[in-house]
């Protein structure tokens, strides 16, 4: 058994992009590297917690210390996640993509010359994260939501945790011009029932472990 303050304690973590096939040679996707995901992940290990790692197609390289699961759509990431309950903790990091194919194509959509381009039938994706802060019994003792804004990121960020039943969100703010996705460096607001509290801007290890940090205390 690891020691730690999270010792003997179970904590998912899903992280980067959904890719939701279109046909065998395209996908929708959410923009994500994986990297902040991948950082908490690490960030919990140190601190001595189990962790299950449910990550989509990300470059970041993989947490070490982790169990380690790949998953490509959303669908699987649902399954990966309930699969891995029960746990005292779970960290929605990824990107989930909101939508997917409402029908699988076998065969690549062809491109036909002069022709309109193809309409995309879409049906929304399950909220993952909803769905386990709402459980009814077996539910995480402390779920943590992402928000990802471009503006008025306390309000839209309060009004995502009340809307996903969870206890946490941990929102950024991802205007292009702050260089937040992708880059190495977050600026995070944590949103708790005790309101918004503003983080200075860290390297995205640092924020990984201040909120593991946080998680340990939470978790007692
Ligand atoms: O609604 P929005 O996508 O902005 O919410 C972001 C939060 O919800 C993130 O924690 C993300 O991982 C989670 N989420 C999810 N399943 C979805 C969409 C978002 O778990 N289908």
């Amino acid at each position: 058994l690891g020691t730690g303050p999270l010792a003997g304690r179970h904590v998912i973590v899903t992280s980067g992009p959904t890719h939701e096939p279109i046909d065998p040679v395209r996908y929708l996707a959410n923009r994500s590297s994986g990297a902040q995901g991948t950082a908490l992940a690490q960030a919990l290990v140190r601190l001595g917690a189990r962790v299950t790692f449910v990550t989509g197609p990300a470059r970041a390289a993989r947490p070490v210390g982790c169990t380690v699961v790949e998953v490509e759509t959303a669908i699987q990431m649902q399954d990966a996640v309930t699969a891995a309950l029960p746990a005292d903790a779970a960290i929605f990091a990824a990107a989930v993509a909101d939508w997917r194919m409402q029908a699988e194509t076998g065969s690549k959509i062809k491109k036909q010359a002069g022709g309109a381009p193809p309409s995309l039938d879409l049906t929304e994706n399950p909220d993952i994260l909803k769905g386990i802060a709402g459980l009814e019994s077996g539910r995480p003792q402390l779920v943590v939501g992402f928000a990802a804004e471009t503006d008025d990121v306390v309000a839209h960020a309060t009004a995502k945790r009340a809307r996903k039943g969870c206890d946490w969100i941990v929102a950024n703010d991802v205007r292009p011009e702050t260089g937040i996705m992708g880059g190495t460096d977050n600026a995070v607001t944590l949103i708790t029932e005790d309101g918004a509290e503003d983080w200075p801007l860290m390297s995205k290890r640092d924020v990984a472990r201040r909120l593991a940090d946080r998680i340990a205390k939470a978790l007692g």
